[in-house]
């Protein structure tokens, strides 16, 4: 089963392959941050460290979130801050593979 590592704790959970990464890891006892759990506010919001290749492509309205998300990003933290980050949102994000998150710093 794939791992899902949280790079600032050192912890690891082992997930179903297909879950999501809020759920996966709620259902262990670690609750990430969140707000609406449909994708939209932006809460849930993990700059993916490792593995962005081993989840599921974002759906339309994660991209939109996700974008909304950068736009904000790039205007506290400069033009092109976000070029070497993945963002992805924990509450849509499905696992295939190892992964590895962090907060989005
Ligand atoms: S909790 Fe709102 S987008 Fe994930």
């Amino acid at each position: 089963m794939p791992i899902v590592s949280i790079k600032s704790s050192s912890k690891q959970f082992e997930v179903e392959e297909k879950s999501i990464i809020f759920d996966a890891l709620d259902n262990q006892g670690e609750t990430l941050p969140h707000g609406c759990l449909s994708g939209s506010c932006g809460a849930c919001k993990v700059e993916v460290t490792k593995g962005a290749e081993n989840l599921k492509p974002p759906s339309e309205i994660e991209k939109n979130t996700i974008e909304a998300i950068k736009q904000n990003y790039e205007r506290m933290h400069g033009k092109n801050s976000t070029d070497q980050k993945t963002i992805r949102l924990s509450c849509r994000a499905r696992v295939l593979g190892d992964v590895e998150i962090d907060e989005l710093k």
